[in-house]
């Protein structure tokens, strides 16, 4: 029997058993955050006189050749040592001897997992919060670069009004500024300091929390011990963070993916993000943003499956909050290389211009636009909606578009329609004309994408 609890033991553990209880075939990847919160107890150990400075230089020095060798990927991970604040420790005590079993004074797996886990997201939120940065800037890049380009804007996936290109793909923009402030507000609370919290109630011995708190980096401490070992509302939030930036770049690859099409014909994805059909020569399938729509749903699994495992679990530590960790690293992983991929994947589309143009003849977009007109000349917007039905009832019996109504045709369209002069309608003029705030006239964009790369620009973690 090898393990460093098995004191009141009599026999060791099944493999079967063991393999089951492991979280060390996954947990290996908190080794940087173990070993850097054991160094940082050990320095408050000894400023509190709890061992020596001796002592601690000496596991300081034992810990550092560790993360060396564990950087090298010079020591195995074992299935015996259950999972990786028991390797680190086991591994301590085999190169430095008794020293080593100081290590673990005033404090419990239950503080130390907590404290490894909340570095690891905080490093992973920093670098999440710069990739969507990153993507950030790709959108608005997009958007600059076709702030004059029109395009139908749908309702219904039904023709509705002409907007620009460059209105649409401000319309992204803020869903991914509104999961950066999500991200950043998640980070609050996952930047707090559980260490020192023990198994669950405090210890008797002199430690000091606010020392560690600050040599890890933490904004905050834990308040409450049995809280600080038995919270993972950070994980949840942080995936529940994860879901919906997801679900946000689901839609967007569903509407990539809809343009690609033969149908619509908007954009060509590049070859980079498409794969071959195994029988159809011709086929070019846009597998990427495809898979990424699908990878939202593991997401939406790892949601549902923390909050599951936490809603019927008395305080303070279970076992079943073990299984808080390949839910946290899918989604990490998951979703940082989505955002990667589809920033890429925006900056290397094209747009068909001539294909997009050729979808505005169709639909009446600029019906709305020609009851607004009305509306300034004095007629009541309920009458000139009627009014403008009637005029595309009219344009479809005699197959011509609104802009081709002539005065005698205005007439036979209703009565009180005569005399009406018709402003140019055509798609440009309607979109120069929707100047309201928030609209999609080229300007009131350009004043939404200037306000974009400021909040873009901004470095909330320096
Ligand atoms: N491997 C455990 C986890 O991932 C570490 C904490 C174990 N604590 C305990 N009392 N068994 O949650």
């Amino acid at each position: 029997m090898s393990n460093l609890w098995s004191g009141r033991f009599s026999k060791g553990m099944d493999r079967l058993l063991q393999e089951y209880n492991a979280s060390i075939p996954f947990d290996h990847i908190l080794y940087p955050y173990d070993i850097k919160g054991s160094i940082a107890h050990v320095t408050m150990l000894a400023e509190q006189g709890i061992v020596t400075h001796e002592e601690s230089r000496q596991i300081i020095q034992g810990l550092e050749e560790i993360k060396e060798d564990m950087d090298k990927g010079k020591i195995e991970f074992n299935i015996e040592d259950e999972d990786i604040h028991m390797a680190v420790e086991k591994e301590l005590i085999k190169r430095i001897g008794d020293v080593g079993r100081k290590l673990h004074t005033a404090r419990s797996r239950n503080d130390q997992v907590a404290v490894d886990t909340r570095m690891f997201l905080k490093d992973e939120i920093r670098q999440i919060y710069g990739l969507l940065q990153e993507l950030g800037m790709a959108i608005v890049g997009k958007a600059k670069e076709n702030v004059d380009y029109i395009m139908p804007g749908f309702t219904h996936l039904q023709h509705a009004q002409p907007v620009t290109i460059g209105f649409h793909f401000m319309a992204y923009f803020q869903q991914i500024r509104r999961d950066m402030e999500r991200l950043l507000d998640c980070y609050k609370r996952v930047d707090c300091c559980p260490l020192g919290a023990c198994a669950l109630a405090g210890t008797t011995l002199p430690i000091d929390r606010q020392k560690t708190a600050e040599l890890l980096g933490f904004g905050d401490i834990c308040d409450n011990a049995m809280d600080a070992v038995s919270d993972r509302d950070f994980i949840v939030e942080f995936i529940s963070f994860s879901a919906l930036c997801m679900t946000h770049l689901s839609r967007f690859a569903e509407e990539f993916i809809l343009w690609n099409s033969q149908e619509f014909g908007f954009i060509s994805i590049d070859d980079d993000f498409c794969t071959g059909s195994s029988i159809m020569p011709q086929k070019k399938n846009p597998d990427i943003p495809e898979l990424m729509r699908g990878k939202t749903g593991r997401v939406f699994g790892h949601l549902m499956s923390t909050l599951t495992m936490l809603k019927g679990l008395p305080l303070a530590f279970n076992k079943d909050m073990q299984e808080d960790k390949e839910a946290l690293f899918d989604t990490v992983k998951t979703v940082k290389s989505s955002i990667e991929i589809f920033t890429a994947l925006i900056k290397k589309t094209s747009f068909n211009y001539n294909k997009i143009a050729s979808h505005l003849e169709k639909g009446f977009l600029n019906a709305t636009d020609l009851a607004e007109y009305l509306v300034s000349i004095g007629i009541p917007f309920r009458t000139a909606h009627e009014l403008v039905g009637k005029m595309v009832k009219y344009c479809e019996e005699s197959n011509i578009k609104l802009e081709d109504l002539e005065e005698s045709d205005l007439s036979k369209v209703d009565s009180r329609l005569s005399g009406v002069t018709l402003p140019p309608l055509d798609n440009l003029s309607c979109v120069k004309r929707r100047t309201s705030l928030g609209g999609t006239a080229p300007q009131e964009v350009k004043r939404q994408i200037d306000k974009a790369l400021k909040f873009l620009e901004q470095n909330p973690f320096c």
